[in-house]
């Protein structure tokens, strides 16, 4: 291998493929011809070493633990980015000026309202259904009220008023969602207040009282949702890229990247880390005892919110939520007993060499879930959140994705079934 070209020997005959080389010097070898070439293709299930794309919206060097969105350290954006801002850059590759900022904060303003006929759709749902449910087929319910945005390309005025649509009504949906099942009316938006304190309005108000979001749950909440905008090619990303390389709409592969977060594996991880925490703190067992089932292969048991396929090192992004969610209980003046039991999860597992043999470190899901814990959210709303604030992230790589032409997603397969046999009639069998 050169620094531009990787050999091939396949049946003694040598074949010279590219690399390709990124910014920050990752290397890629081009197999894009290795099957016309050579008759194989490549193996990689879960596709752990296999790049689908070129992007320039986010770097994550998971050995060293760094995430940058369009080239700005997270470290940054959380301190000094509200959701928005983070939204803008994700999706249009630079921090928006104040007269861009206004004039995007005015767009999702004013489509954060949802069609009149949109609202009685929530009623059809049982009250006990999963939010993530709701929210993948309301997003879809969308575009039949808005056929216009089933032809918007990557854009022009039309992307941009179909991306501010999106980013606002996924919020709605999302707190209109938690009043169906709470048998609440439905608290309209409040077009004065900002992106989170606007939907903690429409979650938490009622009618008679105005639920009025203090600072430091607002800018806890735009510290979540930051943290979650985007992150390359993750599962669900990866899941509106494969459907929207087929050209399907906009709305179609974002629902679908919601199916993809809901599994436990992914954004569920953040609810199911809760769940975990309440049952070592009722269980009265000893961390011991969880850390000896998650390395007992026999087990199915794992640390939900440890481990990463890229991060390989912290997942900065929990380093951030630990030290915020320590001040946010102390502005807040509340105590969270899980977050000792999280701390000493995190001590004893950072300590035990099947986790360090693993690099199993905590991910964005293990102190996030304390943090909306702290300001309110229903754990069966955190994976919803989640989405939202993946949004950006999902609607920048399906633009991506048109940019830059790409071919419809369709891996191949080494089959291992059985040979070709004659039919068996049935009076035969
Ligand atoms: C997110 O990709 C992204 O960027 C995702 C995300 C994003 O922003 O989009 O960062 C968000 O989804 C974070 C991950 C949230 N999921 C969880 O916290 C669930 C628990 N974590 C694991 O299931 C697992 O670590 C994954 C799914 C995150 C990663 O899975 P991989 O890369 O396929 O790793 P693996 O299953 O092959 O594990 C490698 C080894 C195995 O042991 P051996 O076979 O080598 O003996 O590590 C072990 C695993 O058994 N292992 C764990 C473990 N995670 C991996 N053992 C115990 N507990 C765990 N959590």
């Amino acid at each position: 291998m050169t620094d531009n070209t990787a050999t091939l020997t396949i049946d003694g005959k040598s074949y010279d493929l590219e690399i390709f080389t990124g910014t920050e010097n990752e290397r890629s070898i081009d197999i894009q011809k290795l099957r016309a070439q050579t008759g194989c293709i490549t193996m990689d299930p879960g596709f752990g070493n296999t790049g689908s794309c070129f992007s320039s919206i986010t770097y994550v060097d998971g050995a060293n633990g760094i995430l940058r969105y369009r080239g700005y350290p997270i470290e940054e954006l959380a301190e000094q980015a509200s959701f928005v801002e983070a939204a803008y850059l994700i999706l249009y590759g630079e921090l928006p000026t104040p007269k861009q900022l206004a004039l995007f904060r005015a767009m999702l303003a004013e489509h954060a309202q949802l069609h009149t006929s949109l609202e009685h759709h929530f009623s059809g749902f049982p009250k006990n259904a999963p939010p993530m449910a709701i929210l993948s087929a309301m997003l879809n319910l969308v575009s039949c009220f808005h056929p216009e945005v089933l032809e918007v390309n990557s854009e022009g005025p039309e992307f941009d008023k179909t991306v501010a649509l999106l980013l606002s009504k996924v919020r709605t949906i999302a707190a209109f969602s938690y009043r169906m099942a709470a048998g609440k009316p439905f608290m309209h938006p409040n077009p004065n207040l900002s992106y989170c304190s606007n939907f903690l309005h429409m979650m938490f108000s009622d009618p008679y009282r105005e639920y009025i979001a203090t600072p430091v749950v607002d800018k806890a909440l735009n510290l979540f949702l930051v943290l979650h905008a985007d992150h390359e090619q993750n599962c669900s990303t990866s899941t509106v890229r494969v459907v929207g390389s087929s050209r399907a709409n906009l709305f179609s592969s974002v629902s679908a990247g919601v199916c993809a977060l809901w599994g436990p594996l992914h954004g569920g991880a953040n609810a199911a880390v809760i769940r975990m925490l309440e049952d070592i703190k009722l269980s009265g067992k000893p961390i011991s005892h969880y850390l000896d089932m998650a390395k007992d292969k026999n087990h199915d048991y794992r640390l939900m919110g440890f481990g990463h396929r890229v991060y390989k090192n912290f997942d900065p992004r929990s380093i951030i939520l630990k030290k915020r969610v320590y001040e946010v209980l102390d502005e807040l003046q509340q105590q969270d007993p899980l977050l000792e039991v999280a701390l000493e999860l995190e001590e004893k597992t950072l300590k035990d060499d099947y986790f360090i043999e693993r690099n199993l470190y905590p991910n964005v899901d293990f102190y996030s879930g304390i943090l909306l814990r702290a300001i309110g959210i229903p754990l069966n709303m955190y994976t919803v959140l989640f989405a939202i604030g993946r949004m950006p992230g999902w609607i920048a790589n399906w633009r991506e994705l048109l940019e830059h032409n790409q071919r419809i997603s369709r891996p191949r397969q080494i089959y291992t079934g059985e040979g070709s046999r004659p039919f068996v009639p049935l009076a035969k069998r």
